[in-house]
């Protein structure tokens, strides 16, 4: 048995392999050089004139199955501007998981709604439907929901749940670009749906944008005139300066959208090759004690843009010790070994200190959002290498350090054990309020 990589043994997957092709995110080919090239010999850059950005909408529209796309310029903003435009009324409340990116959170608060913070189901990490149907007041009007990870949620429990109280669904799809629920793409599954495209996501641009589809004609209309100072460019002949409504400006540049097309071009076949690489990854993975890989229902798809890995002490063999402390040495001895594992999230969205400024009578209360905290808890994730369909054999060296860490679970032990581990969410000073 070889000795692990933290104790001065070899480590088990090569220095290089984050830098090498094999690993790297977004791939570039020929075709994307062309592509921008043209773009910039064109001189038509940006989406007013008739190119590139109309052409990725119509193509994004076809792909998710849904009759609108718009193209923006973040993630962020298409969440926004969906929300801006489905008549949410400032001050309403909008359903949110506990468990996402920030932008989940700070774009309502930007658009003057209010997110009450609904647990996540512990085994696929998405909204927990029983837990949003017991959050909801007379004062909710909306449902994020979030396909984290690149897991679509629960949408016809969401679905029924909008539809019994008269709430907008709005999918935050920004990692799950080709992942499917019940045979419909994410994208289609709400009223209306916000990916991003952000150069990390599972279909990129070469730096910043976003993508709005939803098949109500009325919202896209509304979403388009906001996304350029509320003017309506679309009509032929001189531009008015008319703003019908307040509104910034958020569009996507066409090299941008040139990009985006390129990839979107290969973003089933790549799939395809990810998921064969991931399912062979986790596989390994799962016959270790301990380790508990991701879940994916029968009716889903999963779009693998992260994979979190729990951890049970139970199971691993060592009860006694906390589910912080042995992640922290577990992601000490895999990182010596060479796997990339990191937390996603170090605090529930409510514990965030933008959230606690923003709603200082509403207080982090741990005990409301118990699954998310034990995730956060005992997880960490691996990100991007295995977005590469040629990642298939750096991940089996990352299988091998897994199982040359567990076979020596019982030397981390005793540094798991005498650990002084305060969670993130005491550390920023959040306290539970009193029950
Ligand atoms: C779940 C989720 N929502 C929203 C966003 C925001 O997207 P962007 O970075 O393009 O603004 C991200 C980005 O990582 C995300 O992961």
């Amino acid at each position: 048995m070889s000795r692990l990589a933290m104790f001065g043994g070899a480590r088990t997957v090569d220095a290089d392999a984050g830098t090498s092709p094999a690993t790297a995110w977004p791939i570039v080919t020929n075709a994307e050089r062309e592509a921008v090239l043209a773009v910039l010999d064109s001189g038509r850059f940006t989406s007013v004139e008739r190119g590139e950005v109309q052409l990725l909408e119509e193509e994004w529209a076809r792909y998710t199955g849904v009759g609108h796309c718009a193209a923006l310029s973040s993630g962020t903003a298409a969440i926004e501007l969906a929300l801006a435009a489905t008549g949410l009324e400032p001050g309403a409340e909008i359903l949110v998981p506990a468990l996402s990116f920030i932008a989940t959170a700070s774009a309502p608060v930007m658009r003057g709604l209010v997110p009450v913070f609904v647990d996540i189901d512990p085994l696929t990490y998405t909204i927990d439907p029983a837990a949003a149907a017991a959050a909801i007041t007379p004062r909710t009007q909306a449902i994020l929901a979030v396909h984290l990870h690149g897991l679509p949620c629960d949408m016809d429990a969401l679905r029924t749940l909008a539809d019994r109280h008269g709430l907008v669904l709005v999918e935050d799809a920004a990692q799950a670009h080709g992942a499917t629920y019940r045979g419909r793409q994410a994208g289609a599954l709400g009223d209306v749906a916000a990916f991003s495209l952000n150069a990390s996501k599972n279909l990129p641009t070469s730096g910043e944008g976003g993508l709005l589809t939803t098949d109500d004609p009325a919202i896209h209309e509304r979403v388009v005139l906001r996304r350029q100072f509320g003017e309506d460019l679309t009509g032929r002949g001189e531009r008015g300066y008319l703003s019908q409504v307040i509104a910034g400006n958020a569009k996507l540049s066409s090299v941008q959208a040139a990009f985006t097309r390129c990839q979107l071009a290969r973003l089933a076949e790549r799939h395809e090759q990810r998921d064969r690489n991931v399912r062979r990854f986790l596989g390994r993975l799962a016959a270790l004690d301990g380790i508990v890989t991701p879940h994916c229902p029968e009716d889903r798809t999963h779009a693998w843009f992260q994979l979190r890995l729990r951890f049970d002490p139970r199971e691993a063999g060592c009860p006694e010790v906390t589910p912080g402390a042995l992640r922290t040495v577990l992601q000490r001895a895999l990182r010596a070994e060479g796997v990339p594992v990191r937390p996603y999230q170090s605090l529930p969205l409510p514990a965030q200190p933008a959230l606690r400024d923003a709603f200082p009578d509403q207080p982090y209360r741990p005990q409301d959002h118990p699954t998310t905290l034990a995730v956060i808890e005992d997880s960490l994730t691996m990100q991007r290498w295995h977005l590469n369909p040629a990642a298939g054999p750096v991940l089996t060296r990352c299988a091998d350090a897994f199982e040359k860490v567990w076979e020596q679970l019982d030397t981390l032990v005793p540094a798991a054990r005498s650990m002084t581990y305060r969670p993130k969410w005491r550390e920023a000073g959040t306290e539970a309020a009193p029950a």
